[in-house]
């Protein structure tokens, strides 16, 4: 059917031309392969790759149409399935089906957010949707925001932003206070802001995985006394190993009364703060000064759509803005270049802002509550006099058999994962205050409750 291509090789790009139905077949042939792909999940697993898979490099000449599925189909094949209901490792869920529309139609404009000339509806888009989350959860009229590829770069944005604020950006003092249980990625950050780990303050955590706030008042207390100033403290909004949330009121508390920035990362648990779902510490958001937000980690939006939302946008204008001396601009609009590190960036907003208007609010909320009640069906039947269970309100749960230790932990947690993965059910083993636990984070949509009892009698059997 789309064999005709083959022999059209002027044909590289859409256009006013007519040669636009070629276009057509070949989306549909490649959607067909997608949907097939999708429908043969439950034969195939979370996770099929066969070690023969080959990535085949450009030849002298193009590839014909046929080549060019069969590889589209070798890859599909040999990929990941985040819609498999046996998908429970990450915080991958599968995709929202108006979000997979909106990534063909981004990638179809092919406009960028550097700049307003460059995407004059999607700039407003993404201003108008920074603005709109912003005021949901309850920031004022000089609130906004920049969209950025996943939690560690709106993180990024929110740091570098913060120690600009906090008129520390050559201090080889200045340091950044995070739980112990905060994303690795800060470590990261602070490399990249050429500061080093003695730089990242870790608070200690209390038993549920939140951050200690008699153990932050002494640390910053001890800074003071060695001369080290803060730029930021981090609070999480849903830990990545058992999604516990910081005592944001208490945190923002401190931030106050020492005037430090406040920057909560939200990249799993800050999609709830716009729903009614009543979760500890979510109404005590708007005191922060900047929080992440990334709607791709459960709610479905495809990758990536995450949010940095701040609290005064001239933070971000006066942190990151340059000129754009090519670029002609125009009056009261920002070109999106220059309110975050990424210049040239993808009409992704696009997904997000699809993804939200399909799903509703009524839709977001009916997402999040399922993923919670799942995982409170998982805590409800799993064997409490077996487990010892880590798990805060949000949708994840780290488990471990009771008394082993750490050397009997690796193995039994290696032994497991491999074992459900022949099963169809795909788990993860964060390390965890070195040990190694299972992981499941129940943000599969698909995943029904006889899945989950059926994983829990593998767990079982395998005692
Ligand atoms: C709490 C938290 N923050 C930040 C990140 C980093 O997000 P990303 O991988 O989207 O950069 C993660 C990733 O899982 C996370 O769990």
């Amino acid at each position: 059917m789309t064999e005709d291509l083959i022999n059209k090789k002027d044909i590289y790009f859409p256009s006013s031309l007519g040669t636009n139905d070629n276009l057509i077949t070949l989306l549909n042939r490649a959607t067909q392969i997608l949907c097939d792909w999708y429908s043969k999940s439950e034969k195939y697993g979370p996770l099929p790759f066969d070690d023969n898979f080959k990535c085949l490099m450009p030849d002298e000449d193009g590839n014909s149409t046929e080549d060019l599925f069969s590889d589209i189909e070798s890859l599909l094949n040999n990929s990941f399935n985040p819609v498999h209901p046996g998908s429970l490792a990450h915080l991958d869920p599968p995709p929202l089906i108006f979000s997979i529309l909106g990534d063909l139609i981004a990638a179809g404009l092919n406009n960028n957010l550097l700049a307003y000339e460059l995407s004059p509806s999607v700039t407003l888009l993404e201003e108008s949707l920074c603005k709109w989350f912003a005021k949901k959860i309850g920031f004022n009229d000089s609130s906004g925001g920049i969209a950025a590829s996943g939690g560690t770069l709106s993180n990024l944005n929110a740091l570098i932003a913060a120690r600009h604020n906090a008129g520390l950006v050559s201090d080889p003092n200045s340091v950044l206070l995070v739980s112990e249980d905060a994303h690795s990625s800060f470590i990261k950050c602070t490399r990249i802001m050429g500061l080093n780990e003695s730089n990242l303050v870790r608070i200690k955590t209390d038993n549920n995985g939140c951050m200690d706030i008699q153990n932050l008042r002494k640390t910053i207390d001890k800074c003071f006394i060695d001369n080290k100033k803060i730029f930021a403290i981090v609070a999480t909004l849903g830990t990545t190993v058992r999604g516990a949330i910081d005592p944001i009121k208490d945190i923002s508390e401190v931030c106050k009364e020492k005037n430090i920035w406040l920057h909560i990362d939200g990249s799993i648990g800050g999609i709830f703060a716009i729903t009614s779902i009543p979760i500890e510490g979510l109404n005590s958001i708007n005191q922060a000064n900047s929080i992440t937000i990334n709607p791709q980690k459960i709610i479905g939006i495809t990758k990536t759509s995450s949010l940095l939302i701040v609290s005064n946008m001239s933070s971000l204008e006066n942190t990151f803005s340059t000129g754009l001396p090519y670029i002609s601009s125009k009056d009261k609009i920002i070109n999106r270049g220059e309110i975050g590190i990424q210049g040239s960036r993808p009409a992704e907003v696009i997904k997000l802002w699809l993804g939200l208007r399909f799903l509703g609010l009524i839709g977001i909320e009916n997402i999040l509550q399922s993923s919670i009640k799942r995982k409170e069906f998982f805590i409800e039947h799993i064997c409490k006099k077996k487990f010892e269970i880590y798990s805060g309100p949000l949708h994840i749960v780290s488990f471990l058999p009771k008394g082993l230790t750490p050397k009997d932990a690796y193995f039994w947690t290696q032994t497991k994962v491999n074992e459900l993965i022949k099963k169809n059910f795909m788990l993860s083993r964060p390390k965890f205050k070195d040990k190694y636990y299972l992981r499941v984070v129940m943000g599969n949509y698909n995943t029904k409750d006889s899945h989950i009892e059926e994983l829990l009698r593998f767990l079982d059997d395998y005692q």
